[in-house]
């Protein structure tokens, strides 16, 4: 069996050119724009590329983008201060502080200073309550699990009743995808497993799975024999496992790997993520989504 590849970047497109109509149809109709702020501490490479990717999204799809760059030593109140400006701007509807921050400043102490009605990350614990309580109460779910979701229900994967087995246990991809996977509704009602690289017998769980979603940061931790035949399997490891030359650009870049052995595990699976170019664009687009749903709340609309 060879499964179907479920490519990110795809579904990546077909949301930006929904979330772009909206954009325009909310634009004419109410004479505004939803509004993101991007804020970056130091010089962090890989920062730098997440950030640059944030911003050339939302200006792509008409959104009012603000770039607050600051420098590596800023003090832990002056980032206080800058948040609290952005959460009193009516204007910007989006508050995004992009990690990791320096050592000398709490990220925790940042991340909940922003206004949960702000917080498109989903990180905020009002926002995670918001998730676990569900229904009409989740405002803002995280992005890469709002991602992975949105893979699995746009492929047409059976979720209702499904058993749905997430092998790690993260705040930003474990809990929330489990939490996501069990709520009353379509794309969820699903039995949920948490597994994680202490669990006894991995392989066993695996192995029950439907919808097998992986975020362990362990390169290729599922092996292909704990793959239930037909299931949907999702792959959130991004392993940098070496270097290569870039066949484009002949630059030096990163040889990526996911927590599951790909080219054995795609002969046993029904639906699989590759990696790079399954999850790994969706995040972003989430992003938007979140920030547009943000716009809509503040006009009445969502
Ligand atoms: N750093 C790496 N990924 C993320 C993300 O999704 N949000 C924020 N704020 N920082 C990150």
């Amino acid at each position: 069996m060879t499964a179907k590849l479920i490519k990110g970047t795809e579904v990546r497109d077909e949301i930006l050119v929904e979330l772009k109509d909206e954009v325009d149809k909310i634009k004419n109709e109410h004479g505004v724009v939803p509004g993101l702020v991007t804020i970056l501490v130091g010089e962090n490479p890989a920062s730098i590329s997440y950030v640059t990717s944030k911003i050339k999204t939302a200006q792509s799809l008409g959104f009012k983008e603000v770039q607050d760059n600051q420098p590596d030593d800023i003090s832990e109140q002056d980032l206080l201060g800058l948040v609290d400006k952005y959460n009193k701007d009516d204007s910007i509807h989006g508050i995004l502080v992009q990690l990791p921050l320096p050592k000398h400043i709490d990220d925790k102490k940042i991340l909940n200073a922003i206004d949960p009605d702000k917080d498109v990350d989903g990180f905020h614990p009002v926002n995670v309550g918001r998730l676990m309580i569900g229904g009409d109460e989740a405002k803002f779910l995280p992005c890469t699990p709002a991602g992975i979701q949105e893979l699995i229900v746009r492929s047409g994967v059976e979720t209702e009743g499904a058993e749905v087995v997430v092998v790690g246990r993260s705040n930003i991809v474990g809990k929330p995808i489990a939490n996501i996977m069990l709520q009353k509704g379509p794309g969820a009602n699903s039995t949920v497993t948490i597994a994680h690289t202490r669990t006894k017998d991995l392989a066993f769980h695996c192995k029950r799975a439907d919808i097998l979603i992986v975020a362990a940061g362990v390169p290729d931790l599922v092996k292909p024999e704990w793959i239930k035949p037909g299931a949907c399997v999702i792959d959130v490891g991004v392993n940098r496992v070496g270097e290569k030359i870039s066949e484009k650009t002949g630059k030096k870049i990163a040889i990526l790997k996911g927590d599951v052995d790909f080219e054995k595990a795609k002969e046993i699976a029904g639906y699989i993520t590759p990696v790079p170019g399954g999850v790994g664009p969706m995040t972003i687009t989430m992003l938007m989504k979140n920030t547009l749903k943000s716009l809509k709340f503040h006009l009445g609309i969502e």
